[in-house]
């Protein structure tokens, strides 16, 4: 079931999501694909795809709004990183992530998605996760560091907006290892 947030900030269950219109408008424009996930429903569906996102995958929205973004994972399963998500996402004191796994596209091609998730907050209650996938094999030393700074970008202007629209978003990019440093340290732990 979604959310609404009631003037009072009291959450209303409904079957509509109200995503403040000013984020709404920012993530649409956004050439680094973005998603949005309704953090106060069981299975986090998604609310919100951008083009980018779209492009990358190969899906329209009509087909993955509503649904839990696992549908990228292959058939075989993405491996131990899913129980990293998934205790991510069951902590709210962990606002800021980054994953790497193997996903498909929609025509069955694979890529590996660097994951990078934030939480959005309305008071002390997680109400929306931020997603943002890339494509690993586009790291080329240029690529990789364009994502990143467009990212880093996105993710600043989004807290302003998040912020002005009564919400808040914790935690910083900076903090994170970079695209680069995170596929070289999977590298690493998995010789
Ligand atoms: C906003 C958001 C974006 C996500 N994007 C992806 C993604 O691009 N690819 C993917 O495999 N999983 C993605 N996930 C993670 C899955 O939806 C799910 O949380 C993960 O598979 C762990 O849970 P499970 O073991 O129940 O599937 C995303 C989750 C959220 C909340």
């Amino acid at each position: 079931m979604l959310v609404q947030i009631g003037a009072a900030g009291s959450r209303i269950s409904t079957m509509t999501a109200t995503v403040p219109a000013p984020l709404l408008s920012f993530l649409k424009q956004s050439g680094v694909a973005l998603t949005l996930a309704d953090a106060t429903s069981e299975d986090f569906p998604l609310l919100f795809v951008n083009d980018a996102f779209c492009k990358l995958t190969g899906y329209g929205p009509e087909s993955v709004i509503g649904q839990n973004c696992r549908f990228l994972q292959p058939p075989e399963g993405a491996g131990p990183v899913r129980e990293r998500i998934r205790a991510y996402l069951a902590n709210d004191a962990n606002t800021t992530e980054r994953f790497l796994l193997s996903n498909r596209r929609k025509d069955g091609t694979p890529f590996v998605n660097v994951l990078y998730m934030t939480k959005i907050f309305h008071g002390k209650t997680c109400v929306f996760v931020l997603g943002s996938q890339f494509d690993a094999a586009r790291i080329d030393g240029r690529n990789d560091t364009l994502y990143d700074s467009a990212l880093k970008d996105d993710v600043r202007q989004l807290s302003v907006i998040a912020g002005d629209t009564g919400f808040l978003m914790y935690g910083s990019i900076e903090a994170l290892a970079t695209s680069t440093a995170l596929i070289a340290q999977s590298r690493g732990a998995n010789q």
